[in-house]
Protein backbone atom coordinates (compact mmCIF):
# COMPACT_ATOMS: atom_id res chain seq x y z
CA UNK A 1 0.00 0.00 0.00
CA UNK A 2 1.12 3.42 -0.55
CA UNK A 3 1.94 6.00 2.03
CA UNK A 4 -0.92 7.77 2.44
CA UNK A 5 -2.68 10.98 5.25
CA UNK A 6 -5.48 11.00 7.04
CA UNK A 7 -6.63 13.89 4.90
CA UNK A 8 -4.58 13.37 1.70
CA UNK A 9 -5.38 16.05 -0.76
CA UNK A 10 -5.68 13.70 -4.09
CA UNK A 11 -10.01 12.55 -4.09
CA UNK A 12 -9.43 9.89 -5.06
CA UNK A 13 -6.49 8.61 -2.94
CA UNK A 14 -8.95 9.96 -0.06
CA UNK A 15 -11.45 7.60 -0.71
CA UNK A 16 -8.80 4.68 -0.81
CA UNK A 17 -7.96 6.00 1.99
CA UNK A 18 -11.62 5.75 3.86
CA UNK A 19 -11.99 2.30 2.93
CA UNK A 20 -8.57 1.28 4.06
CA UNK A 21 -9.10 2.65 7.96
CA UNK A 22 -12.24 0.41 7.53
CA UNK A 23 -10.76 -2.70 6.39
CA UNK A 24 -7.72 -2.51 8.58
CA UNK A 25 -9.80 -1.04 11.64
CA UNK A 26 -11.44 -4.46 11.42
CA UNK A 27 -8.13 -6.61 11.63
CA UNK A 28 -7.30 -7.94 15.39
CA UNK A 29 -3.92 -6.45 14.86
CA UNK A 30 -4.74 -3.12 14.52
CA UNK A 31 -5.71 -3.58 18.45
CA UNK A 32 -3.61 -3.00 21.27
CA UNK A 33 -2.65 -5.99 22.96
CA UNK A 34 -2.94 -4.95 26.56
CA UNK A 35 -6.93 -5.16 27.29
CA UNK A 36 -7.50 -2.37 30.71
CA UNK A 37 -10.67 -3.31 31.21
CA UNK A 38 -10.38 -7.32 31.69
CA UNK A 39 -7.63 -6.39 34.78
CA UNK A 40 -10.34 -4.55 36.53
CA UNK A 41 -13.14 -6.09 38.80
CA UNK A 42 -16.02 -5.06 40.78
CA UNK A 43 -16.97 -6.72 44.20
CA UNK A 44 -20.15 -8.81 43.43
CA UNK A 45 -22.86 -7.72 45.79
CA UNK A 46 -24.71 -11.30 46.83
CA UNK A 47 -28.06 -9.43 47.65
CA UNK A 48 -28.22 -6.60 45.23
CA UNK A 49 -32.06 -5.77 46.97
CA UNK A 50 -33.12 -4.70 43.38
CA UNK A 51 -35.40 -5.73 41.16
CA UNK A 52 -34.06 -5.95 37.30
CA UNK A 53 -36.70 -4.56 36.22
CA UNK A 54 -36.17 -1.33 37.62
CA UNK A 55 -33.09 -0.48 36.13
CA UNK A 56 -33.12 2.28 34.44
CA UNK A 57 -30.28 3.12 31.98
CA UNK A 58 -31.44 6.56 30.35
CA UNK A 59 -29.60 9.40 30.75
CA UNK A 60 -29.55 13.27 29.09
CA UNK A 61 -26.86 14.14 26.68
CA UNK A 62 -26.75 17.59 25.18
CA UNK A 63 -29.96 18.87 26.33
CA UNK A 64 -31.54 15.56 24.44
CA UNK A 65 -32.50 11.94 26.24
CA UNK A 66 -31.07 8.95 26.15
CA UNK A 67 -31.93 5.61 26.55
CA UNK A 68 -28.70 4.44 27.61
CA UNK A 69 -25.62 6.89 28.31
CA UNK A 70 -23.73 5.17 24.79
CA UNK A 71 -22.24 6.99 21.86
CA UNK A 72 -21.47 5.40 18.55
CA UNK A 73 -18.21 7.50 17.93
CA UNK A 74 -17.20 8.99 15.51
CA UNK A 75 -15.89 7.08 12.30
CA UNK A 76 -16.41 7.81 8.34
CA UNK A 77 -18.25 9.78 5.76
CA UNK A 78 -17.05 10.21 2.13
CA UNK A 79 -17.24 6.62 0.06
CA UNK A 80 -20.42 5.04 -0.78
CA UNK A 81 -19.75 2.12 1.54
CA UNK A 82 -18.99 4.78 4.39
CA UNK A 83 -22.67 6.40 3.91
CA UNK A 84 -24.23 2.96 4.12
CA UNK A 85 -22.33 2.59 7.51
CA UNK A 86 -23.54 5.89 8.63
CA UNK A 87 -26.80 5.38 7.57
CA UNK A 88 -26.88 1.79 9.28
CA UNK A 89 -25.57 3.24 12.29
CA UNK A 90 -28.12 6.18 12.63
CA UNK A 91 -30.94 4.09 12.21
CA UNK A 92 -29.66 1.69 15.14
CA UNK A 93 -28.92 4.34 17.28
CA UNK A 94 -32.02 6.38 16.67
CA UNK A 95 -34.02 2.81 17.05
CA UNK A 96 -32.40 2.11 20.70
CA UNK A 97 -32.07 6.00 21.79
CA UNK A 98 -28.21 6.51 21.88
CA UNK A 99 -25.75 9.11 20.57
CA UNK A 100 -23.56 8.96 16.73
CA UNK A 101 -20.95 10.64 15.64
CA UNK A 102 -19.64 10.91 12.32
CA UNK A 103 -16.28 10.88 10.42
CA UNK A 104 -14.08 13.87 9.51
CA UNK A 105 -15.56 16.02 7.62
CA UNK A 106 -13.19 17.55 6.10
CA UNK A 107 -13.10 15.97 2.73
CA UNK A 108 -17.02 17.14 2.68
CA UNK A 109 -16.56 20.99 3.05
CA UNK A 110 -14.35 20.99 -0.02
CA UNK A 111 -16.23 18.42 -2.18
CA UNK A 112 -20.19 18.82 -2.04
CA UNK A 113 -20.33 15.34 -3.94
CA UNK A 114 -19.97 13.58 -0.34
CA UNK A 115 -22.32 15.85 1.81
CA UNK A 116 -24.59 13.16 1.29
CA UNK A 117 -22.52 10.78 2.88
CA UNK A 118 -22.70 12.27 6.12
CA UNK A 119 -26.36 13.10 6.34
CA UNK A 120 -28.03 10.82 8.62
CA UNK A 121 -30.07 13.25 10.19
CA UNK A 122 -33.23 12.21 8.66
CA UNK A 123 -32.54 8.34 9.56
CA UNK A 124 -32.19 9.69 13.30
CA UNK A 125 -34.05 12.67 14.06
CA UNK A 126 -34.61 11.97 17.74
CA UNK A 127 -30.55 11.28 18.95
CA UNK A 128 -27.96 13.89 19.59
CA UNK A 129 -25.66 13.64 16.54
CA UNK A 130 -22.16 15.02 16.25
CA UNK A 131 -20.07 16.58 14.12
CA UNK A 132 -16.26 16.31 13.61
CA UNK A 133 -13.18 17.54 12.29
CA UNK A 134 -9.49 17.35 13.13
CA UNK A 135 -8.61 20.05 15.54
CA UNK A 136 -5.15 20.37 13.34
CA UNK A 137 -7.18 21.98 10.35
CA UNK A 138 -7.51 24.80 12.40
CA UNK A 139 -3.72 25.45 11.69
CA UNK A 140 -4.60 24.99 8.07
CA UNK A 141 -6.58 27.08 7.41
CA UNK A 142 -10.25 26.73 8.86
CA UNK A 143 -11.91 28.54 10.98
CA UNK A 144 -15.65 29.26 12.53
CA UNK A 145 -16.90 29.02 9.28
CA UNK A 146 -15.92 25.80 8.32
CA UNK A 147 -16.85 24.61 11.84
CA UNK A 148 -20.42 26.12 11.03
CA UNK A 149 -20.59 24.14 8.16
CA UNK A 150 -19.73 21.01 9.21
CA UNK A 151 -22.61 21.04 12.19
CA UNK A 152 -25.03 22.80 9.72
CA UNK A 153 -24.69 19.83 6.71
CA UNK A 154 -25.76 17.00 9.04
CA UNK A 155 -27.70 18.93 11.69
CA UNK A 156 -25.15 18.59 14.61
CA UNK A 157 -25.83 19.09 18.01
CA UNK A 158 -22.49 19.30 19.43
CA UNK A 159 -18.66 20.05 16.77
CA UNK A 160 -16.10 16.84 17.95
CA UNK A 161 -12.19 18.11 16.98
CA UNK A 162 -10.06 15.07 17.31
CA UNK A 163 -6.70 16.04 18.66
CA UNK A 164 -4.91 13.18 17.00
CA UNK A 165 -1.11 13.90 17.04
CA UNK A 166 0.46 10.58 17.10
CA UNK A 167 -1.46 9.43 13.83
CA UNK A 168 -0.59 12.30 11.82
CA UNK A 169 3.24 11.92 12.98
CA UNK A 170 3.11 8.50 11.58
CA UNK A 171 2.03 9.27 8.07
CA UNK A 172 4.44 10.59 5.96
CA UNK A 173 2.28 13.39 4.22
CA UNK A 174 0.93 14.26 8.04
CA UNK A 175 -0.43 17.66 8.82
CA UNK A 176 2.24 18.03 12.23
CA UNK A 177 1.92 21.61 13.16
CA UNK A 178 0.01 21.73 16.32
CA UNK A 179 1.08 24.36 17.76
CA UNK A 180 -1.07 27.71 19.10
CA UNK A 181 -3.93 25.25 18.71
CA UNK A 182 -6.15 26.03 22.53
CA UNK A 183 -6.46 29.46 21.83
CA UNK A 184 -8.26 28.76 18.10
CA UNK A 185 -10.39 26.15 19.70
CA UNK A 186 -11.21 28.37 22.57
CA UNK A 187 -12.45 30.76 19.69
CA UNK A 188 -14.19 28.01 17.95
CA UNK A 189 -15.93 27.11 21.55
CA UNK A 190 -17.17 30.83 22.46
CA UNK A 191 -17.98 31.36 18.87
CA UNK A 192 -20.02 28.24 17.92
CA UNK A 193 -23.63 28.13 18.02
CA UNK A 194 -23.21 24.30 19.79
CA UNK A 195 -21.04 22.76 22.31
CA UNK A 196 -17.40 21.90 21.53
CA UNK A 197 -16.34 17.89 22.72
CA UNK A 198 -12.51 17.35 22.20
CA UNK A 199 -11.36 13.84 21.99
CA UNK A 200 -8.02 11.83 21.29
CA UNK A 201 -9.00 8.74 18.52
CA UNK A 202 -6.91 6.22 20.83
CA UNK A 203 -3.91 7.43 22.96
CA UNK A 204 -5.88 9.30 25.51
CA UNK A 205 -7.07 12.63 26.88
CA UNK A 206 -4.25 14.28 29.33
CA UNK A 207 -5.36 15.62 32.09
CA UNK A 208 -3.27 19.11 31.79
CA UNK A 209 -4.45 19.03 27.90
CA UNK A 210 -8.17 18.32 29.67
CA UNK A 211 -7.87 21.47 32.04
CA UNK A 212 -6.12 23.97 29.56
CA UNK A 213 -9.20 22.53 26.98
CA UNK A 214 -11.75 23.36 30.01
CA UNK A 215 -9.93 26.91 30.56
CA UNK A 216 -10.91 27.53 26.26
CA UNK A 217 -14.75 26.88 27.10
CA UNK A 218 -14.83 22.86 26.35
CA UNK A 219 -17.18 21.23 28.38
CA UNK A 220 -17.23 17.71 27.20
CA UNK A 221 -13.91 15.54 26.77
CA UNK A 222 -13.45 12.49 25.58
CA UNK A 223 -10.87 10.14 26.82
CA UNK A 224 -10.23 7.75 23.94
CA UNK A 225 -7.76 6.22 25.69
CA UNK A 226 -4.97 3.41 24.82
CA UNK A 227 -6.72 -0.49 25.11
CA UNK A 228 -8.42 -0.53 21.52
CA UNK A 229 -7.98 0.76 17.69
CA UNK A 230 -4.34 1.40 17.60
CA UNK A 231 -4.24 4.33 14.76
CA UNK A 232 -0.33 4.34 14.95
CA UNK A 233 -0.37 0.28 14.13
CA UNK A 234 -3.77 1.08 11.60
CA UNK A 235 -1.20 4.41 9.47
CA UNK A 236 1.89 2.11 9.96
CA UNK A 237 0.24 -0.81 8.40
CA UNK A 238 -0.73 1.71 5.10
CA UNK A 239 3.14 3.37 5.17
CA UNK A 240 5.44 1.28 3.01
CA UNK A 241 7.25 0.96 6.74
CA UNK A 242 5.53 -0.49 9.22
CA UNK A 243 8.09 -0.37 12.12
CA UNK A 244 7.46 3.56 13.35
CA UNK A 245 3.65 2.43 13.59
CA UNK A 246 4.78 -0.72 15.39
CA UNK A 247 6.79 0.99 17.56
CA UNK A 248 4.39 3.49 18.78
CA UNK A 249 1.61 0.78 18.21
CA UNK A 250 1.35 0.99 22.51
CA UNK A 251 1.80 4.71 23.01
CA UNK A 252 -0.78 6.51 25.16
CA UNK A 253 -2.75 6.82 28.35
CA UNK A 254 -4.83 3.76 29.21
CA UNK A 255 -7.89 4.68 28.81
CA UNK A 256 -8.95 3.77 33.01
CA UNK A 257 -6.23 6.19 33.80
CA UNK A 258 -7.48 8.93 30.90
CA UNK A 259 -11.13 9.03 32.36
CA UNK A 260 -10.17 9.01 36.42
CA UNK A 261 -8.10 12.03 35.47
CA UNK A 262 -10.75 13.71 33.74
CA UNK A 263 -12.86 13.16 36.17
CA UNK A 264 -10.82 15.30 38.59
CA UNK A 265 -11.46 18.42 36.01
CA UNK A 266 -14.17 20.00 38.14
CA UNK A 267 -17.38 20.77 35.88
CA UNK A 268 -16.91 18.53 33.02
CA UNK A 269 -19.06 16.12 31.32
CA UNK A 270 -16.76 12.69 30.56
CA UNK A 271 -17.05 10.40 27.75
CA UNK A 272 -15.20 7.09 28.61
CA UNK A 273 -13.57 5.65 25.32
CA UNK A 274 -10.69 3.50 23.80
CA UNK A 275 -10.87 -0.03 23.75
CA UNK A 276 -14.44 -0.38 25.85
CA UNK A 277 -15.90 -3.52 24.05
CA UNK A 278 -18.74 -4.90 26.27
CA UNK A 279 -21.14 -4.01 28.27
CA UNK A 280 -18.85 -4.92 31.53
CA UNK A 281 -16.18 -2.46 30.12
CA UNK A 282 -19.21 0.27 30.45
CA UNK A 283 -19.84 -0.63 33.56
CA UNK A 284 -16.39 -0.28 34.70
CA UNK A 285 -16.01 3.16 32.93
CA UNK A 286 -18.72 4.87 34.00
CA UNK A 287 -18.11 3.29 37.50
CA UNK A 288 -14.13 5.42 37.05
CA UNK A 289 -16.11 8.38 36.37
CA UNK A 290 -17.29 8.60 33.19
CA UNK A 291 -20.96 10.33 32.39
CA UNK A 292 -21.39 8.17 29.18
CA UNK A 293 -19.70 5.78 27.47
CA UNK A 294 -18.32 5.84 23.69
CA UNK A 295 -17.21 2.46 21.62
CA UNK A 296 -16.54 2.58 17.60
CA UNK A 297 -15.11 -0.53 16.56
CA UNK A 298 -17.45 -2.70 17.76
CA UNK A 299 -19.81 -1.35 15.41
CA UNK A 300 -17.55 -1.09 12.40
CA UNK A 301 -18.44 -4.87 11.10
CA UNK A 302 -22.55 -5.07 11.91
CA UNK A 303 -22.12 -1.19 10.52
CA UNK A 304 -21.20 -3.03 7.28
CA UNK A 305 -23.93 -5.58 7.40
CA UNK A 306 -27.74 -3.75 8.61
CA UNK A 307 -29.39 -1.63 10.52
CA UNK A 308 -30.46 -4.31 12.77
CA UNK A 309 -27.02 -6.14 12.77
CA UNK A 310 -25.99 -2.73 14.75
CA UNK A 311 -29.12 -2.46 16.40
CA UNK A 312 -28.52 -6.25 17.93
CA UNK A 313 -24.85 -5.44 18.89
CA UNK A 314 -26.30 -2.28 21.16
CA UNK A 315 -28.87 -3.98 22.75
CA UNK A 316 -26.36 -6.60 23.67
CA UNK A 317 -24.09 -4.05 25.11
CA UNK A 318 -26.75 -2.57 26.77
CA UNK A 319 -27.82 -6.06 28.42
CA UNK A 320 -24.32 -6.82 29.61
CA UNK A 321 -24.69 -3.21 31.21
CA UNK A 322 -27.79 -3.94 32.91
CA UNK A 323 -26.22 -7.33 34.29
CA UNK A 324 -23.39 -5.70 35.82
CA UNK A 325 -25.22 -3.16 37.38
CA UNK A 326 -27.98 -6.27 38.51
CA UNK A 327 -25.42 -7.69 39.84
CA UNK A 328 -23.72 -4.33 42.14
CA UNK A 329 -27.08 -3.27 43.39
CA UNK A 330 -27.10 -0.53 40.76
CA UNK A 331 -30.64 1.06 39.84
CA UNK A 332 -29.08 3.80 37.78
CA UNK A 333 -25.81 3.97 35.45
CA UNK A 334 -24.37 7.01 38.33
CA UNK A 335 -25.13 4.77 41.06
CA UNK A 336 -21.56 2.85 39.75
CA UNK A 337 -19.93 5.81 40.27
CA UNK A 338 -20.02 4.62 43.95
CA UNK A 339 -18.59 1.01 43.23
CA UNK A 340 -14.95 0.13 43.72
CA UNK A 341 -13.02 -1.38 41.31
CA UNK A 342 -10.17 -4.25 41.75
CA UNK A 343 -6.86 -4.26 39.91
CA UNK A 344 -6.44 -7.77 39.39
CA UNK A 345 -3.16 -9.29 37.54
CA UNK A 346 -2.94 -12.26 35.34
C1 LIG B 1 -12.22 6.15 13.84
N1 LIG B 1 -12.02 7.21 14.74
C2 LIG B 1 -12.24 8.50 14.31
N2 LIG B 1 -12.31 9.52 15.23
C3 LIG B 1 -12.58 10.79 14.85
O1 LIG B 1 -12.68 11.67 15.70
N3 LIG B 1 -12.73 11.09 13.50
C4 LIG B 1 -12.67 10.13 12.54
O2 LIG B 1 -12.83 10.42 11.35
C5 LIG B 1 -12.42 8.79 12.95
N4 LIG B 1 -12.35 7.76 12.02
C6 LIG B 1 -12.37 6.44 12.46
C7 LIG B 1 -12.55 5.40 11.53
C8 LIG B 1 -12.65 4.08 11.98
C9 LIG B 1 -12.87 2.98 10.98
C10 LIG B 1 -12.53 3.79 13.38
C11 LIG B 1 -12.61 2.38 13.89
C12 LIG B 1 -12.31 4.81 14.27
C13 LIG B 1 -11.60 6.95 16.14
C14 LIG B 1 -12.73 6.53 17.02
O3 LIG B 1 -13.71 7.53 17.15
C15 LIG B 1 -12.23 6.13 18.44
O4 LIG B 1 -11.79 7.28 19.13
C16 LIG B 1 -11.12 5.12 18.43
O5 LIG B 1 -11.30 4.17 17.41
C17 LIG B 1 -11.01 4.40 19.77
O6 LIG B 1 -12.19 3.70 20.09
P1 LIG B 1 -12.37 2.12 19.91
O7 LIG B 1 -12.32 1.83 18.43
O8 LIG B 1 -11.23 1.47 20.64
O9 LIG B 1 -13.72 1.81 20.50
Amino acid sequence: MSRRSLDSEDPVEDRDRKAEHIELALEERMQNRERFFDRLRFDHVALPELDRSHIDLSTEFLDKPLRAPLLISCMTGGTEEAARINRNLARAAESTGVALGVGSQRKALEDPSQVSTFQVRDQAPGIPLLANLGAVQLNYGYGIEECRRAVEMIEADALVFHLNALQEAIQPEGQCDFSSLLPKIGTVAAELEVPVIAKEIGCGLDRATGEALVAQGVRILDSAGRGGTSWARIEGARSADASLGDLFGEWGIPTPTAIRELREIPGVTVIGSGGLRTGLHAAKALALGADLVGMAQPFLEPALESPEAVGERIRRILTELEVAMFCLGCRRPSDLRLQPLREVHP
